[in-house]
């Protein structure tokens, strides 16, 4: 059995040969290819590169060579089948089932784009040679749209008494035509009526670049037609899994880092006309997570750039939720945010490529401080507002994917929380200054990993006995009856009671505590971030020293009791069920 040549390629079209091989080998950028130690021998020199232009890995030192399926199979012993399933999937891709369903959808889809083919081609021709065509033309170059564009993205005219659909008809047949989603069926009339009428349109085309949807603009704005209106969905056209001006854009990613996302057509028209190929557009709608898995599939840095109204800033809003879920180690999400009443395209015809460029350089910002911005607004200083946002910002970094991202995200959330509470009060404050830095950061995930919940706990009690000395101090009582479980938490906090039971006042820069561990504490307090909002508030520290001091308990409780739970499970003796009925007893009244 033969999959279609149009199925394999399309799965080629869609992976970067370097995205497929790096999940197995380490690869670094050298010049136009990517370099690595080879997976089919022991080496010291990396001999082992990969081309995205020409679509295949070579290896030197053995000669192995090939595209993304042979990588597959030669490295990971897969048969032909199993690797084109597994990167049809990795793709996006329905699998291919050599089913009659499949060859009629085949062939379904080849009529498909060839209906579409015929009617852009038809078009097109009409607008840049048919006389009848000339204020179409004038219109495009009123906007300053050169002769090379128009051709480049095939813009075409459709004229108000095109009779196409019956040439269609005899080519395509009936059904197909009807349902490619070019033409509506009037009912008075009983006639199937092209509703890109006395348009201009523009041709939206798969990733593979075959055309698959259809967008209409009129020339003169009236309210009465819509500015634009789109082929509807069809079995071979999703608007949420394409991206206009992807087929073109596809191909620069080996050259350029950038993708700049936009609202419109004439966004990505108008920045091609001046010279910035690398853009695409969301057709109008909503950003879905489909759109960043194809662009982040190809680019490392994605740049959201909507129209400087208010419904752009909420696009841009919605796009920044949605894709922060998908934020990948390396790669970046970033927002630009133009003047008042400009969208790329008038900016770009007003300022030119070089101001665009500097516009971006300048003014771009990234996704997790445009959120954090955005949410920051809503805020006053009040402890329940920035609780609001606490619990926001950690929802939005609990959504993202990648568990190493998610870290660094809300390490950078918290950090911007904390330095939203001036430090007022006492001079002293026993913090050491945030570095969001991602070494930092990695580190702080590597350590966090083997974190338990208990000491978790233990460092936001000690955390808060060491910032409210004073309170602590008058009320030595309260700290009678608290259980550490950790040796290291048990070890501090029997030296802080050594020190609180003095006279002497205490220097915070003289705690007798090692660096190391005064910096546990800091680090993984999570009550750091609320607790400047309490300082001096009596009330407050003791209301929250009891409630940690219950959750801590209830935490060595539920670890005693899912221990013997398990162990009740194997013995299933009556003691260890009654022990257990005695821990929850215990975990009630608490
Ligand atoms: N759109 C649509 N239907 C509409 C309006 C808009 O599908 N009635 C989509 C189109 O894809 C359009 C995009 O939303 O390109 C952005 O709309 P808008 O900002 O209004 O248009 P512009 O791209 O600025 O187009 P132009 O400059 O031609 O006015
Ligand atoms: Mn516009």
């Amino acid at each position: 059995m033969k999959y279609p040549k149009e199925y394999l390629d399309e799965i080629k079209t869609r992976l970067k040969v370097s995205n497929v091989v790096s999940k197995y080998v380490q690869l670094k950028k050298r010049g136009k290819e990517f370099v690595g130690l080879s997976p089919f021998k022991n080496e010291k020199t990396p001999s082992f590169t990969v081309n995205d232009d020409k679509g295949f890995f070579h290896c030197f030192s053995t000669s192995e060579h090939g595209n993304i399926f042979d990588f597959l199979m030669k490295t990971q012993n897969l048969k032909f089948g199993e690797a084109v399933k597994t990167l049809a999937l990795q793709a996006g891709m329905r699998p291919y089932t050599f089913s009659k369903a499949d060859e009629e959808r085949e062939k379904a889809w080849k009529e498909y784009t060839g209906i579409y083919l015929d009617y852009v081609t038809f078009f097109h021709n009409e607008l840049i040679n048919n006389p009848g065509s000339k204020k179409s033309l004038d219109y495009l170059k009123n906007r300053k749209l050169k002769f090379d564009i128009i051709k480049k993205f095939k813009l075409g005219y459709v004229n108000y008494n095109s009779n196409i659909y019956e040439k269609l008809e005899k080519k395509f047949g009936k059904k197909s035509v009807q349902e490619c989603g070019i033409f509506y069926f009037d009912e008075k009339k009983n006639i199937y009526v092209d509703r890109f009428r006395d348009r201009i349109i523009f041709p939206i085309n798969s990733i593979s670049g075959q055309p698959i949807a259809i967008g209409g603009r009129i020339m003169k704005n009236n309210s009465f037609f819509a500015k634009y209106i789109n082929s509807p969905e069809t079995q071979f056209f999703k608007k949420g899994s394409n991206l206009y001006n992807i087929e073109k854009a596809r191909g620069l990613s080996n050259k350029l880092d950038q993708i700049f996302l936009v609202e419109g057509y004439m966004d990505v028209i108008g920045l091609n006309n001046n010279g910035i190929e690398n853009c695409v557009a969301n057709l109008g709608t909503a950003l879905t997570e489909r759109q960043i898995t194809i662009l982040n599939q190809f680019f490392n840095e994605i740049v959201i750039c909507f129209d400087g109204d208010e419904s752009g800033y909420k696009a841009a809003i919605r796009a920044a939720e949605k894709s922060v879920i998908e934020l990948q180690p390396e790669k970046q999400i970033s927002f630009l945010f133009l003047p008042e009443g400009e969208d790329p395209d008038t900016f770009i015809v007003k300022n030119g490529k070089d101001n665009f460029i500097k516009y971006y350089e300048t003014n771009k910002i990234l996704i997790h401080e445009f959120l954090f911005e955005n949410l920051k607004k809503q805020t006053n200083n009040s402890p329940t507002s920035l609780a609001i946002l606490e619990k926001k910002l950690r929802y939005i970094s609990n959504s993202i994917k990648d568990q190493y991202i998610k870290k660094y995200i809300l390490d950078f959330f918290l950090g911007k929380i904390s330095s939203l509470t001036p430090n007022l009060s006492r001079g002293k404050q026993f913090t050491i200054k945030h570095v969001a830095s991602l070494t930092a950061t990695k580190k702080i995930y590597n350590d966090s990993i083997s974190i338990t919940k208990e000491q978790l706990q233990e460092f936001s009690i000690l955390y808060l006995i060491i910032n409210n000395f004073d309170f602590f101090k008058k009320n030595f009582v309260i700290l009678n009856d608290i259980n550490f479980v950790t040796d290291e938490g048990t070890k501090v906090f029997s030296k802080l009671l050594k020190l609180l039971e003095t006279k002497d006042e205490i220097d915070l820069d003289k705690l007798p505590l090692d660096n190391d561990t005064l910096e546990k504490i800091n680090k993984f307090a999570s009550i750091k971030h609320i607790s400047k909002n309490i300082e001096r508030d009596e009330n407050k520290i003791s209301e929250i020293f009891y409630e940690m001091k219950k959750d801590l308990k209830n935490l060595i409780l539920d670890r005693q009791i899912s221990q013997l739970e398990s162990k009740f499970s194997e013995d299933m003796d009556q003691t260890t069920l009654n022990q257990i009925i005695e821990l929850k007893k215990l975990q009630n009244n608490n």
